[in-house]
């Protein structure tokens, strides 16, 4: 037991999250939920990078003021994060005045010691990556991320002394070879240093979208410089490091911004005498067609739709949609090269690891239970269970042995050997054949090991593991044996249907199979999303009933009197007499649809109409609202 720290970076609101800030955020997602399964104090951070030129700009063009661009952005980063299972324990962002008093102090204390002094900055600046570039490193001109325009920025500035750190930093590449991993982009940043260091312009006299400068409020601090000191802001950093006691952490990033996080921010931590991060984390991109997935290049994909996409293809519920692109992302996302995102690629990996291997399994021990009568399991720890308790501590030592180094990726694999090797054994142990205590002593080991498999994936697919564990009836652990006994839901489906190319949505076929949540199967009947643009068309008011009375000759109509505040008085004529009497409505609040087209009904101009939920008998249940509204307010 001991701390873990991990990070992500914090996102530029410049764009709203897909699938690149989506892969780094689910893989130390999955990296917390492990330290924390095998006891460890973690804290996870990730947030949001809202300083800067081009937040500013954006802003502007948005006609909104830089604060509530960036509050409204923040909020989606949050809510994709609250979609994908993601367990953060905090959210940084450097607006926060928590945020901004550190980079205060952290700037003062290297102005005090000598390691930030007055120059001017002369060169190329790229506002969409925030980042100075020497001539030499442009390419045609352009930014070599971006492959955008680049500024030529001249301004007086402040200057932190990287090249005083130059020799520190190749003792650390050096003394610590796993600082950054893979070793490649190890050997990609030390030879950066090698190539020589110059010292960095950490503030700008041209953007005021940014933290004042403490000793001279004409500079606002460069927006790397501000961010990177997210990652002990969030831990209450002080002089008093005291108070840092997940300190120091391990970074989660892309390549792209190795340089900031294995050369900088450890310069900027020794020149504050604080320890060097545990470990820099350097992933790939994903690829869309052999081309780097960004905003720029108009080939976004983002979590919400993927998600629903797996969803309606194999017609598994929402949740557990997410934890099949959670591990998809894990096992054949980009940690260590490049990797092209495809459809194609999603199916290989859900049909043969998930439907095949691990889903398959259980519905394989299940069926034979059910097949067999068998519906209880005792524990029981013969020759079968110790011969399988030996091929287990093998393979969760390698589990661990790779978690240990941040290598999710083998993690994954070694519980996916774990459910390969329990499909042989099924297969050899020819279970038909066994009876009393030696298929007791098969079960009993096949469900325990099954579960062990569960928790090794279950930082993975959070969901699904709590709902295999459910079915068998045991909680979530990795040691072998502790179960007292199963008794298994055996009434429960594959946990996940086999996806088939000619034949989509051959899961909803099924729908009594699997134990999902069967509210959210439902959803499957929409075929495709409607734009909010779609949806804003609606205009939803409150009304308030004013009165009411039967329509004659008809049992369902009623016809009410409205009150929508600014739109003023409204009849309508609603089918709600089955379940209501005019009497039950007078002074209640409701919802309608303002702008529906007019139409008559028995004679009445019916101008609107009132929502209600129709419910499985057939009768219409009233939209409600809470507390008391002011007629005609906006819903949405
Ligand atoms: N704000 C800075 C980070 C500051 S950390 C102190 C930043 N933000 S970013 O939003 O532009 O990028 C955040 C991360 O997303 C980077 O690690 C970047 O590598 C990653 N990705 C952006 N596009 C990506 C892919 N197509 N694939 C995988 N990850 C990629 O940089």
């Amino acid at each position: 037991m001991g701390t873990y720290y991990v990070t992500t970076p914090i996102y530029y609101v410049n764009a709203e999250p897909h699938m690149g800030s989506t892969y780094t955020t689910v893989y130390a997602d999955a990296l917390a939920r492990y330290h924390r399964m095998i006891g460890d104090k973690t804290f996870f951070l990730t947030g949001t990078d809202e300083h800067g030129q081009n937040i500013m700009r954006l802003a502007q063009e948005k006609g909104l003021s830089p604060q509530d661009f960036v509050d409204q952005v923040a909020e989606k980063f949050k809510a994709v994060w609250s979609f994908m299972h993601i367990s953060n324990d905090d959210f940084i962002r450097t607006t926060e005045e928590r945020h901004e008093k550190v980079v205060q102090r952290a700037i003062e204390k290297m102005y005090q010691n000598g390691d930030v002094y007055l120059g001017t900055y002369e060169g190329w600046y790229c506002p969409r990556c925030e980042t100075f570039y020497n001539e030499s490193e442009l390419v045609e001109g352009n930014c070599p991320i971006h492959k955008t325009k680049v500024e030529f920025v001249s301004e007086q500035s402040y200057f932190f002394k990287w090249t005083k750190y130059q020799d520190q930093l190749l003792d650390l590449y050096n003394s610590q070879p796993d600082f950054v991993v893979p070793s490649t982009r190890l050997n990609e940043i030390r030879s950066f240093v090698q190539a020589g260091l110059k010292d960095i312009s950490v503030t700008r006299t041209s953007v005021p979208w940014g933290v004042p400068v403490p000793f001279d409020q004409s500079h606002t601090v460069y927006v790397w410089y501000d961010a990177l000191l997210n990652y002990i802001s969030a831990l209450g950093y002080t002089e008093d490091t005291n108070q840092m006691e997940y300190w120091p952490g391990v970074h989660l990033i892309g390549k792209d911004i190795l340089r900031h996080h294995a050369a900088l921010w450890p310069a900027m931590l020794m020149s504050l005498g604080l320890p060097v991060p545990k470990r820099v984390v350097a992933h790939g991109w994903w690829l869309v067609s052999g081309e780097k997935m960004s905003k720029s290049a108009g080939n976004i994909f983002n979590p919400y739709d993927l998600a629903k996409y797996i969803q309606d293809t194999i017609g598994l519920d929402r949740e557990a949609a997410v934890d099949v692109l959670r591990y998809f992302m894990l096992v054949a996302g980009p940690q260590r090269d490049d990797t092209d995102l495809s459809m194609d690629a999603i199916w290989l990996t859900y049909n043969s690891n998930l439907a095949n291997d691990y889903g398959n399994l259980l519905h394989r021990v299940l069926g034979f239970m059910k097949k067999k009568g068998v519906s209880e399991v005792p524990k029981s720890t013969g020759l079968r269970y110790v011969r399988v308790a030996e091929t287990i501590s093998a393979i969760a030592e390698k589990y661990h042995q790779s978690m240990d180094v941040e290598d999710i990726q083998s993690a994954l694999k070694n519980a996916m050997d774990l459910v390969k090797f329990l499909n042989d054994f099924f297969d050899k142990e020819k279970p038909w054949s066994l009876s009393g205590d030696e298929l007791a002593e098969f079960l009993y080991t096949q469900l325990e090991a099954y579960k062990v498999a569960t928790t090794m994936l279950s930082p993975a697919m959070p969901v699904i593991a709590d709902r295999a564990a459910r079915i068998l009836g045991t909680s979530l652990s990795l040691t072998f044996g502790e179960s007292a006994g199963f008794t298994p839901d055996l009434t429960c489906g594959p946990l996940f249907p086999r996806y088939k190319e000619e034949k989509p949505n051959a899961g909803t076929q099924q729908p009594d199979q699997a134990c999902q949540q069967p509210q959210e199967q439902k959803t499957q009947q929409f075929s495709s999303y409607i734009s909010y643009d779609t949806f804003a068309q609606i205009d939803l008011r409150v009304a308030l009933v004013e009165s009411a009375e039967r329509v004659p000759n008809s049992d369902k109509l009623i016809k009410l009197g409205l009150d929508l505040g600014p739109l003023g008085k409204r009849t309508i004529v609603a089918g709600i007499g089955l379940k209501y009497a005019p009497e039950q409505l007078v002074g209640r609040r409701i919802v309608v649809v303002s702008n529906l087209e007019p139409r008559k009904l028995k004679g009445i101009l019916s101008e609107g109409m009132l929502l209600a939920a129709t419910s499985e008998d057939g009768l219409p249940y009233l939209l409600g609202v809470d507390g008391e509204p002011t007629p005609g307010s906006k819903v949405k």
